[in-house]
């Protein structure tokens, strides 16, 4: 069988850029080069699109433009590929916009549509449809703030509250303290703040702005952090063993994510069966509410006072390194990191 040609694609011009660089370099490292012709591309901090000709560890490199050439007719140069696979993360890159541009050039991709990533990358807009499907999760509002730092609530039946007094009342009565306040398209942790009061509060609604307009405020507790993958072949969903994120320092911030060695991960997850068993179908009901495709990881909080299960939330394209957790699962589920690859790009290639 002929080779065929994926175009892997990273960087991108959202918050987590380096993130993607981290994780593409697994890919292309391990990506099986005897059933496919790989070509990649790196979009920098501006979106400009690069072909990347260098060596893949390089990638990581701060210079990593150095290896790379300027491409002429970019619409050309993604339709000589037979699949997609955007190793992008946050905005811009999980967020449906390149999703849209590849359905506009009719080229497969490896991945979540454009209505699942786009409602997945938008935390308040997720939590909406995992209220309709039922899934627990902890109170919520969610309120915009507008370019001259007014704020404005939008209730359950999408009504608009302008006065921040009572604003604030009906978050202290419907979340309380302490608060997560988090701008709704964000990601790896960044613009999040916890808050302990009013004073707090305001101050991480402002700083959250900072990134998005739109703002999540939720119930902070004191939890386990549980995850789940999903992996869809031939038209199943299936879901991988849970694991545990043991982070170092007091959430999991954007530095406990990628720059401390003392965060871990712990696979499977010490649950019991029924509480896995319990998370794992959540998972795919969460999946079916964004109208999921190809994969995603699914993130639990277990509450340590009450044993109680929330989600927290989905990510279309998790981390991707090869000790990430989504590909850590899988592994831990019988799938290596080469076929799971394999896997992802095939699901996609085979269907169209
Ligand atoms: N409601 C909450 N209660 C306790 N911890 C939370 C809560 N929300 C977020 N966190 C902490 O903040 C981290 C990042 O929040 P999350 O919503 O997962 O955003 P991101 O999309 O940036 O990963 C979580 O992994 C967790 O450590
Ligand atoms: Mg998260």
């Amino acid at each position: 069988m002929d080779k065929r040609k994926v175009l892997v694609i990273f960087g991108g011009m959202s918050t987590e850029h380096e993130v993607s660089r981290m994780s593409v370099t697994s890919i292309l490292c391990n990506i099986d080069k005897n059933r496919y012709d790989v070509g990649v591309t790196g979009i920098d901090k501006d979106g400009t699109w690069l072909e990347y000709m260098g060596e893949y560890d390089k990638i990581l490199n701060k210079n990593w433009k150095e290896y790379t050439k300027p491409i002429n007719n970019l619409f050309e140069y993604i339709s000589n590929f037979d699949i997609a696979f955007p190793v992008l993360h946050g905005l811009y890159g999980e967020d449906g916009t390149i999703q849209g541009l590849f359905e506009l050039l009719k080229i497969p991709y490896v991945g979540c549509k454009v209505l699942s990533s786009s409602v997945s990358m938008d935390k308040a807009y997720t939590k909406i449809l995992f209220d309709r499907a039922n899934i627990p999760q902890l109170p919520y509002e969610y309120l915009y703030v507008d370019d001259n730092k007014n704020i404005k609530l939008i209730d359950k039946e999408f009504n608009e509250l302008y006065d921040e007094n009572d604003i604030i009342t009906k978050v202290e009565n419907k979340v309380g303290y302490p608060c997560f306040v988090k701008p709704s398209n964000s990601g790896s942790s960044v613009g999040i703040k916890k808050a302990e009061s009013k004073e707090e509060l305001l101050e991480a609604i402002k700083f959250a702005s900072k990134y998005d307009k739109k703002i999540l405020i939720e119930k902070g507790i004191d939890c386990r952090e549980i995850e789940s993958a999903i992996l869809e072949e031939n038209d199943e969903v299936k879901v991988s063993v849970l694991g545990e994120i043991l982070a170092a320092g007091e959430f999991y911030t954007y530095e406990s994510k990628y720059e401390d060695e003392n965060s871990r991960l712990s696979i499977p997850a010490k649950v019991d069966k029924n509480v896995s068993d319990y998370i794992r179908d959540l998972a795919i009901k969460a999946f079916r509410a964004v109208d999921g495709k190809g994969l995603a990881r699914v993130d639990f909080f277990i509450d340590k006072n009450t044993n109680k299960v929330y989600i927290n939330e989905i990510n279309t394209i998790p981390g991707f390194t090869n000790i990430s957790m989504y590909p850590k699962l899988w592994e831990n589920s019988g799938v290596s990191y080469t076929d799971l690859i394999s896997k992802l790009i095939d699901n996609e290639l085979y269907r169209s």
